[in-house]
């Protein structure tokens, strides 16, 4: 190939200066050509890409196509329903609502629903009237002095840091518009997240916003940021679904000067919070974590975060709130198939429960422990339309957060980009030329419509099913494709064992 490159080459220059010398083409041609004749050779000889050593000019589209691989996916191969982890239906879906604009389909499903895996929700004859309000549910328990009336769908956490200063603003001024809450993510409370909109803070094992000089954990920090009067409640972070047991990963290329200041770190260097917390190491002091942020936040609702791994150990802090007579407002149940700025493949393909399992059962081990009624289940994982709300609810969760639903508001087109400082629409990067496309004013706009517009649609399907309210709702309003066939062997098995049998 190397061979090839040096024939072609030094004939093409060869071919150029005779017709330069006959046909008076521009010298600039010649140069143009020699340019990449030197930067061929140096190809050739280099001893680190293999591909450019043996196609010194033709291997350089291989990045290139590489690079836009995603996006040729996308504007070429993808169909309606491929696209991952978001189809590209659901990405419409968001951008539609976002934009506040018609966002109905036409000409039926394009689903396979004989399919044993179609799930879709019992309608009623007689269903009941589409409400107007949007949902909300009072989180505080017993010990909370404090209690918050949360929207029934919020912003998941995501930090400044993973995403950009102009997308916190713009989900913290939707949030303000649309009176829910965002959730600060781990990297800590900026003044980007203090726009006026409801904060949930959230606290990460690396402490940020609340750390001493030895990274661990700073009640007086905590104490100030937690009573700030925006700061609803606080989310205590144990795991989250795409990296379970591995801590949060800031990217070298996306440690601003500015972010290690706001967090405390070496700027430019990869920031690796630790897998575990220091200000505790068993669920006594879970439990007992749980109590001191409570009071030094003065009664305001704290809660955790997890992805279910190990049950047992779900059981343990259980048997421990008992024994301590002491629980959180609420837990987050965050699914395996979450997203995330940075991740191991490993951790985001084969660790961790998957968000259906997870939460049913988070909320029948609560049931079964007599505890159900002292918190509030907050569920995340694909949140991403009516329907994924409804569903979230059915199996047991009160509330709902969503991230990746929040970023495609803002504009993001699943690049898949998050973790390289380069991401074309400003959502997630620190890149400040980039970070501009993303006009605040108009994203906040789309923040708050496709909160209203998503719950809106949960709203009707809540009636489409007859039901009055949320928390009439279980799993029995949903049926699934392997229920049909099952039923159809048991009732009319003659009839149809032909056609479920072949
Ligand atoms: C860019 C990005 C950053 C995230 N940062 C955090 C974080 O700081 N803390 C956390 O608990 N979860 C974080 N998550 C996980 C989300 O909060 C959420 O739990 C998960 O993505 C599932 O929700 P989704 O399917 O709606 O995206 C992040 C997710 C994304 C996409």
């Amino acid at each position: 190939m190397r061979k090839n490159f040096f024939i072609f080459g030094i004939s093409v220059l060869i071919l150029t200066t005779i017709i330069y010398m006959f046909f008076d083409v521009g010298l600039l041609l010649i140069l143009f050509i020699a340019i990449i004749l030197g930067l061929g050779y140096a190809n050739s000889i280099q001893h680190k890409h293999a591909i450019l050593r043996n196609f010194p000019v033709l291997g350089y589209f291989r990045y290139l196509f590489e690079m836009i691989s995603p996006e040729i996916q996308q504007y070429f191969i993808e169909r309606a329903t491929d696209g991952k982890p978001f189809s590209r239906n659901e990405r419409s879906l968001a951008y539609q609502r976002s934009k506040d604009i018609d966002s109905t389909t036409p000409f039926g499903t394009q689903l396979n629903i004989n399919d044993s895996n179609y799930e879709g929700i019992k309608h009623s004859i007689f269903p009941a009237v589409v409400k107007k309000e949007l949902p909300r549910v009072l989180v505080g328990g017993p010990e909370c002095t404090q209690p918050y009336l949360a929207s029934l769908l919020n912003i998941s956490a995501m930090s400044f840091g993973s995403l950009s200063e102009n997308a916190i603003l713009a989900l913290n001024k939707g949030a303000l518009k649309g009176n829910f809450y965002h959730n600060t993510g781990e990297g800590g409370l900026t003044d980007f997240h203090l726009q006026g909109g409801d904060v949930t803070w959230q606290i990460g094992t690396g402490y940020f916003g609340c750390r001493n000089e030895s990274g661990g954990f700073d009640s007086i920090k905590f104490a100030e940021k937690a009573n700030f009067p925006t700061v609803k409640m606080i989310e205590i972070k144990l795991s989250q679904g795409a990296k379970p047991g591995h801590g949060g990963v800031l990217p070298a290329a996306k440690n601003t000067e500015q972010i290690a200041k706001i967090r405390g770190v070496l700027p430019h260097t990869t920031i690796l919070s630790p897998p575990g917390h220091s200000a505790f190491s068993d669920t006594k002091g879970l439990v007992q974590f749980v109590a001191t942020l409570r009071q030094l936040a003065n009664g305001k609702p704290i809660g955790f975060k997890l992805c279910i791994g190990k049950t047992n150990e779900f059981e343990a802090i259980c048997e421990e709130m008992i024994l301590q007579n002491c629980y959180p407002d609420f837990i987050t149940v965050d699914g395996a198939e979450g997203g995330t700025g940075a991740a191991p493949l490993e951790f985001t393909d084969g660790v961790g429960m998957p968000f259906e399992p997870a939460l049913i059962f988070v909320n029948k081990t609560l049931i079964r422990f007599g505890i159900r009624n002292k918190m509030r289940l907050i569920g995340s994982g694909k949140i991403i339309s009516g329907y994924s709300i409804l569903r979230a609810v059915a199996l047991g969760a009160d509330m709902c957060n969503s991230a990746r639903g929040f970023m495609f508001s803002l504009g993001c087109i699943q690049a898949l980009r998050c973790n390289t400082n380069t991401c074309p629409t400003g959502v997630a990067t620190q890149d400040k030329m980039l970070m501009k496309g993303l006009v605040v004013t108009d994203k906040s706009e789309r923040v708050f419509h496709f909160h209203k517009n998503t719950l809106h649609a949960a709203n009707e399907l809540l009636a489409a099913a007859g039901k009055d309210s949320f928390s009439d709702v279980d799993i029995s309003i949903f049926m699934r494709g392997d229920e049909f066939s099952h039923l159809s062997d048991l009732y009319f098995p003659d009839n149809l064992k032909s056609v479920t049998h072949y």
